[in-house]
């Protein structure tokens, strides 16, 4: 039923190629920085396999997210909204972090002081070794009950036909993701306003910065004098504010930066 949306990364090809040239200037504002923040979507994931929700062959093209991604839609077929997020797991299951992933991990090594604040729920940051990660939108892996809340890692879950039923009360346990109509969990919003108002430098990587209150976080970050890079294939209205953007994969990207970073520095 959800064949369509398996398979690899249906993002475009044209900007495979790693011809980039990066101005000193942001090696620069990268080195002073004290701290660093990375703002991450969809696209950073889409290197591994993980469609994208716009854009031509995004999930919102292919499924409605009214029938599919809020608390209704749960309650009126909790079987079908279940299912649906049992394939997204089994498509993350299958996949590695990619060299975008990786190199953002590796940043965190590198520098004293760099956070990711992600909208994806796929964990991928975190399997590339990464700490300091903000979840705005919840974590797929994690879920709940509706009725007592009490939690339940995957891992913990009883294999089951449809929706699975929490063994305390007998509720259905739906997936900790944020759904349409949904209020952001409020200590990670209020955390990841604090980073993006205090950031020196800010990344904005692989989002169509559409959807709010993650979209306000570049622009807070700029309105508190952050140096902002967006990196993206695409146009977006971040684009707009940045003050470098780089028309490319983060896959490609964000290695390549790192690499150009150390000849810089080191020779
Ligand atoms: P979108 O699908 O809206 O946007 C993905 C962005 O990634 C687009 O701007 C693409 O151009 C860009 N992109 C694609 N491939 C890329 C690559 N290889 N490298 C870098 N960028 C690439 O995804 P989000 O902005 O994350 O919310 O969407 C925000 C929220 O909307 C999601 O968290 C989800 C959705 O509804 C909830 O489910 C609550």
């Amino acid at each position: 039923m959800w064949q369509s949306i398996f398979g690899k990364s249906q993002e475009d090809e044209k900007m495979d190629s790693p011809n980039l040239q990066l101005d000193p200037f942001l090696f620069e504002q990268v080195d002073k920085a004290s701290h660093i923040v990375a703002l991450t979507g969809a696209g950073i994931s889409a290197e591994s396999g993980i469609p994208t929700f716009r854009g031509e062959e995004g999930l919102w093209k292919i499924m409605r997210p009214e029938e599919l991604a809020n608390f209704d839609a749960f309650m009126e077929n909790p079987d079908r909204v279940s299912e649906w997020y049992e394939h997204r797991r089994e498509i993350i299951d299958n996949v590695e972090p990619n060299p975008g992933h990786k190199a953002l991990a590796s940043m965190q090594e590198e520098f004293d002081y760099v956070t990711i604040i992600t909208q994806n729920v796929d964990g991928l940051h975190q399997r590339a070794g990464s700490e300091n990660v903000i979840e705005l939108h919840g974590n797929i892996y994690r879920n709940y009950c509706v009725d007592c809340k009490k939690r339940y890692d995957y891992n913990n879950l009883r294999p089951s036909e449809g929706a699975p039923i929490c063994d305390e009360c007998g509720g259905y346990i739906r997936p900790d993701v944020v759904w349409f109509g949904e209020s952001l969990p409020m200590a990670a919003v209020n955390e990841a306003e604090q980073h993006a108002a205090s950031a020196d430098v800010m990344f904005s990587i692989g989002t169509s910065g559409v959807v709010y209150p993650a979209a306000g976080l570049p622009r807070m970050a700029k309105s508190h004098d952050a140096y902002l890079v967006e990196i993206n294939p695409e146009h977006t209205d971040i684009s707009l504010i940045a003050d470098e953007t780089i028309r490319m994969k983060s896959g490609i990207a964000l290695p390549e930066l790192l690499n150009q970073y150390h000849s810089w520095k080191y020779s």
